[in-house]
């Protein structure tokens, strides 16, 4: 690549103003790390910004942003030596160059005194170390000490400093290295994981929030497998998600195996991937068996048995979440249901699928049908190609029942079609339990089909439930 490609991609005018703002200061600045990164790998205009200065980089901030026809608000955050300002759709960080390390929990104001090649020193990776020039004479040049365009090349996740000295800086580098070596299917350099297995136990410093951002950039990438198998592979997975890590191995007795679960849920959570970018149901997807180690029995006539890990599963989701400081709101309501709710349709479909089963399935899943329908297909990794096409036809047969008996009995916003008020009005009650047990045999009987989901049919039972109670 010649010297006027880098120049590409500094076209945006934004890097103008840098370099005039920086010329002004008298300081040298550079656009470094994700963003040089991401334009060399074509992966579009990145949006975050990260500019480094040789000198003060909150100074070339508030000075870009005075520049700036809007003049944007320049946050500070003055322990970590940085500036942030939004412009247009940009977001750009201001970094002054550093020497010493780089300690994230730093309660003293970091000290600007190194040159670009300190600072490139002290980066995690190669291939986030490359730097392009905004000064005079230079621009547009790429500087790359540690041959980051080789290892882009050649697809390795490398650290420009000895490992153990680039982890030990900050140890969420770990978790970087492997979230990179999922998002862009590179490998993690031999002593770069070496190093990683050796100072798992320092990933404890790290905040849970900082921990899970990671994950979830694991979880959003083509193949999140990739990330859970280094995870386990590098023994992070045991202090992060022990639960996972439960799941792994598979136990013999008397000729009696059950497969392994760890393996599978890594296979259930890539199938689902590939039909859904939705966050949280790729999360049910690695969480749906967790309730699975803490079940598991072995029986001399039904051999290994599972009871009610569903259940216990979305018990341990509560949990799981608090303890990673994880939203406790609607997102993690969500992922209970589904790990609760995830075997409903495979045992209907291994049945003969009456109308009620399904309008009780329709019920119970209300609006995340269709999710949960997802989430059980994600969940067929037998490698039994007869086996497969029976599950998947299976499902096909659900799927048309629920489109069926949804089109004539609605059931899926279910609303009473009698109101408790006029069941107060019908029997002259105030409020009671017995509106709620004829509301509830109602709902009962639809259900079950004994009566339509209308209103004329909803009240006549209404009407001869509410003799068999003595309210008439
Ligand atoms: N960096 C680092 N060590 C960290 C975090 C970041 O050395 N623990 C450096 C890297 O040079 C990185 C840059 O800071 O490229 C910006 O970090 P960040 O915005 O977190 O990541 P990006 O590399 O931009 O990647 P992404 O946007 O995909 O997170």
């Amino acid at each position: 690549m010649t010297q006027d490609n880098y120049k590409d991609a500094i076209k945006d005018p934004i890097f103008l103003v840098i370099a005039e703002a920086a010329a002004e200061l008298n300081v040298d600045s550079y656009v470094i790390g994700g963003f040089v990164r991401d334009f060399l790998l074509k992966r579009g205009t990145p949006k975050d910004i990260d500019v480094v200065a040789v000198g003060s980089g909150i100074e070339l901030a508030q000075k870009v942003a005075s520049k700036l026809p809007t003049t944007p608000k320049v946050s500070v955050f003055k322990n970590f030596g940085t500036a942030m300002l939004k412009h247009n759709d940009l977001e750009l960080e201001f970094v002054g160059a550093r020497k010493e390390s780089y300690h994230t929990d730093s309660r003293n104001p970091i000290v600007e005194d190194g040159t670009l090649e300190d600072d490139q020193n002290r980066r995690d990776f190669t291939i986030n170390a490359m730097a392009i020039s905004l000064n005079k004479g230079s621009y547009g040049k790429l500087l790359d000490p540690f041959n980051g365009v080789n290892d882009l090349q050649s697809k390795v996740i490398k650290t420009p400093l000895e490992p153990g000295i680039t982890y030990s800086d900050d140890p969420l580098r770990m978790m970087r290295a492997i979230r990179f070596a999922t998002q862009l299917q590179f490998n993690i350099e031999d002593n770069s994981f070496a190093s990683i297995l050796e100072n798992k136990d320092r990933i404890k410093i790290i905040s849970k929030e900082r921990i899970v951002d990671e994950l979830n950039k694991i979880m959003n990438s083509p193949k999140p497998s990739i990330g859970f198998a280094l995870l386990h592979k590098s023994q992070l997975l045991s202090y992060i998600l022990p639960e996972l890590s439960a799941l792994q191995g598979i136990e013999e007795i008397e000729g009696h195996k059950h497969k392994d679960n760890f393996w599978h849920t890594l296979e259930v959570v890539d199938n689902i991937s590939e039909n859904t970018n939705n966050l949280w149901l790729r999360w049910a997807a690695l969480l749906h068996d967790i309730g699975k180690a803490p079940t598991k029995k072995f029986h001399k006539k039904k051999g290994w048995t599972f009871r009610g890990h569903e259940f216990i599963g979305s018990k341990m989701v509560y949990k799981l979440f608090k303890r990673l400081r994880m939203p406790l709101n609607d997102k993690m309501k969500y992922v209970q249901k589904m790990v609760l709710m995830s075997s409903r349709p495979i045992v209907l479909s291994e049945d003969f699928v009456t109308d009620s089963a399904v309008r009780r399935l329709i019920f119970d899943a209300g609006e995340n049908i269709e999710d949960l329908m997802i989430l059980c297909e994600a969940d067929i990794t037998t490698k039994n190609t007869k086996k497969q096409r029976k599950y998947r036809n299976n499902f096909k047969l659900v799927r048309q029942k629920i489109v069926e008996v949804e089109e004539r009995d609605q059931i899926r916003n279910f609303q009473p079609p009698v109101s408790g008020e006029e069941i107060m009005k019908t029997f002259n009650l105030k409020p009671s339990k017995e509106i709620g047990i004829l509301k509830e045999a109602i709902k009962e009987a639809i259900l079950d089909g004994t009566i339509p989901n209308e209103y004329d049919a909803a009240y006549n039972f209404m009407l001869q439930k509410g003799k068999e109670l003595g309210l008439t």
